[in-house]
């Protein structure tokens, strides 16, 4: 085991109703003017952005409002943000809603109290300091609500660039199942590849004697393959919603993948399908992991056994152990299949035709070669026609 840091400093407020506390969470954690930063439509909908503004009035809270931000969320809202952000003197920020607003707001946070353009920390700088931020989750997903981590696209030139700093760790966040029944079935399973893929970016790895970290992730992918296909099937059974709620957020904190080298290849070769097709992230995922995985597996053949043994119930085939390996590769597709997810370019929306463009702007990424396998540019072509071509 490699040594580590493992630093998650964000208190997590789990359950029913929760929501009803955020103002006196705001006010533990130092807020007396709040921007209050949400998506589309569905919280709107769901009552719940009433909810929050009545828990903050309550606590006698000032608040401001910026809405409407996109999946794969937008460097130009972001520049709104942080002007709003100055322009009001607001000393908290809170996001409610999933991912991406979540990103959204790390990015406003750190970019209010930057002279320079935000940007630049998604082009390399690391984010010193940050207005802090709190979170009312609405979908488990991206684990943005106990990560370090922000995922922008820049309008221009479509380019989708993360960046990642303790500072930017959610102060508070507050999870209600509940609130995760409005999902479409689809945004559902979005999530669910994109939770297992977290896992798996960390599970693939060189680095030995990690057994503790292995069975963490394993337990992850082994909830996340019992609960998924229940909240499928009834979206309204708040146990497994619970379930995978809490699974999203422990799959992504890191603490799953603390003393280990790991992966991360599949997010930054996703990150050019999202960026170019505005798909959502975990379909792209979908699409992409086990392409990777079917060209990476030989580099360590029994690591690939361990997960089709361990999280799939493959056989074990002790004297050709590359079928076990395929096997449970098979599996995962087929699970992804299973809950809706696309499995090949043609059902998420890609072209075969535009794999150059898409490498092309990867290749603009500096040093993000992978932990596990490191991939040179015609090797990325290679998962990608791989992906583009895949059937069950
Ligand atoms: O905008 P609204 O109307 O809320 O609709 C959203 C959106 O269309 C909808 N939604 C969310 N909660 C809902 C709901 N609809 C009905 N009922 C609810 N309760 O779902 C859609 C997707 O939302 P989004 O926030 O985009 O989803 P997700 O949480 O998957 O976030 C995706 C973003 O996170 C980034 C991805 O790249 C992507 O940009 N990531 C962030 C990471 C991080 N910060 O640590 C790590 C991840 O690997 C990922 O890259
Ligand atoms: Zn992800």
């Amino acid at each position: 085991m490699n040594n580590f840091n493992f630093c998650s400093p964000t208190e997590f407020i789990f359950g029913k109703g929760r929501e009803n506390e955020c103002g006196d969470y705001v006010r533990k954690y130092g807020g007396s003017k709040v921007l209050i930063h949400h998506g589309g439509k569905s919280a709107i909908k769901s009552g719940l952005l009433d909810r929050v503004k009545n828990a903050l009035e309550e606590k006698g809270i000032a608040f401001c409002e910026l809405g409407g931000v996109q999946p794969n969320p937008r460097d130009t809202l972001v520049y709104k943000g942080i002007e709003l952000a100055r322009s009001e003197k607001v000393d908290f920020i809170l996001a409610v809603g999933g991912g991406s607003v979540i990103d959204s707001a790390k990015a406003i946070a750190i970019g209010a109290l930057y002279e320079g353009d935000f940007w630049d920390f998604y082009s390399g700088k690391h984010a010193e300091k940050a207005l802090p931020v709190g979170t009312v989750l609405t979908i488990a997903a991206a684990g943005s609500e106990g990560s370090g981590d922000s995922v922008i696209t820049r309008t221009e030139g479509m380019l989708k660039r993360g960046t990642g700093s303790d500072v930017m760790r959610p102060v508070f966040s507050i999870m209600n199942p509940e609130l995760t029944q409005t999902l479409p079935a689809y945004q559902t399973a979005c999530g669910a590849a994109d939770i297992m893929a977290h896992v798996f970016e960390r599970y693939f790895t060189n680095t030995t004697e990690v057994e503790i970290t292995d069975r963490l992730c394993e337990a992850v992918l082994c909830t996340m393959i019992r609960e998924t296909p229940r909240v499928i099937a009834d979206p309204n059974n708040y146990e497994a919603r619970a379930n995978i709620m809490w699974a999203g957020t422990v799959a992504h904190t890191n603490i799953v993948g603390v003393g280990r080298d790991q992966d991360w290849n599949s997010h930054n070769i996703e990150h050019e399908l999202s960026a170019l097709y505005d798909c959502a992230h975990g379909a792209g995922l979908a699409v992409i992991m086990p392409a990777w995985m079917e060209f990476v597996h030989r580099h360590n053949v029994l690591r690939f056994c361990q997960m089709a043994t361990r999280v799939f119930g493959c056989a074990m085939d002790y004297e050709t152990p590359e079928n076990t390996a395929a096997a449970g590769i098979k599996a995962f597709r087929h699970f992804l299949h299973d809950i809706g997810m696309p499995i090949n370019f043609a059902e998420l929306g890609a072209k075969e035709e535009d794999i150059p463009k898409l490498v092309e702007k990867l290749g603009l990424l500096d040093g993000h070669t992978g932990g596990f396998v490191s991939l040179c540019s015609e090797d990325i072509a290679e998962i990608y026609r791989i992906a583009a071509r895949a059937s069950l």
